[in-house]
């Protein structure tokens, strides 16, 4: 196996925001105070995730227990807080002003595993419909092969491993809130038309060019 040498030495010490303002103005049916009080939470996790980061270096392990520790304790919202930010990044940057469709790849696929495309929309939304305050996302399982919907809880919990996240949704109140109170359904629907399907589909063949991480030893 040939090791990626850019991967090897490419790493960072403190996560930094990325800059979504680019459509807090032009989204539709979002407001740009709801996206802007969405982006300020997404800004709380990254200094969070600097902070228990910073603080899982010099934790007390001797006392690591499963009851109560500082080093579970810190290792909990470390995973929190890291999800924290990649799903907000996510969700961000699968969002769009602009008339996206997705690639006949990634349709294709779809209409496989779902049976058609309309299906498929149905049943993301039935995924978030099943979420508390969470994510409903469709990921590529590489155990399977097959694409599926998830609903995560919190930002932790029932996230599956060995998938590969194409489509997040955020289904925590503060992302609807604001303008919808508690009509999740017409939130619901007022992320799948601003969906970016462009991006949604290049994570798809991001994901199928990528090594599936399973190693299992044979005998
Ligand atoms: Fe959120």
């Amino acid at each position: 196996m040939v090791l990626s040498e850019e991967r090897m030495h490419s790493t960072i010490d403190k996560y930094e925001a990325k800059d979504f303002s680019y459509f807090f103005k032009t989204l539709d049916g979002f407001s740009e105070e709801m996206l802007k009080l969405h982006y300020g939470l997404y800004e709380g996790y990254i200094k969070k995730v600097n902070e228990v980061d910073a603080k899982l270096k010099s934790a007390d392990k001797s006392s690591a227990n499963h009851n109560y520790s500082e080093y579970r304790n810190l290792l909990v919202d470390f995973s929190h807080n890291l999800n924290g930010v990649i799903l907000h990044e996510l969700y961000f940057s699968n969002l769009t002003d602009k008339y996206t469709e997705p690639t006949e790849a990634f349709k294709t696929i779809i209409e496989r595993d779902f049976e058609s495309w309309d299906s498929y929309l149905e049943d993301v939304k039935a995924a978030a419909m099943a979420s508390r305050a969470g994510w409903a996302i469709t990921g590529y399982n590489y155990r399977d092969g097959k694409i599926h919907n998830f609903a995560i809880d919190q930002h932790n919990l029932h996230v599956p491993v060995f998938v590969r996240p194409l489509l997040i949704l955020d289904t925590w109140e503060h992302a609807f809130g604001t303008d919808y109170g508690t009509d999740k359904k017409s939130y619901i629907s007022a992320f799948m038309g601003n969906v970016n399907w462009h991006v949604v589909s290049l994570r798809f063949e991001s994901a199928l060019k990528a090594e599936t991480c399973h190693v299992i030893a044979e005998e």
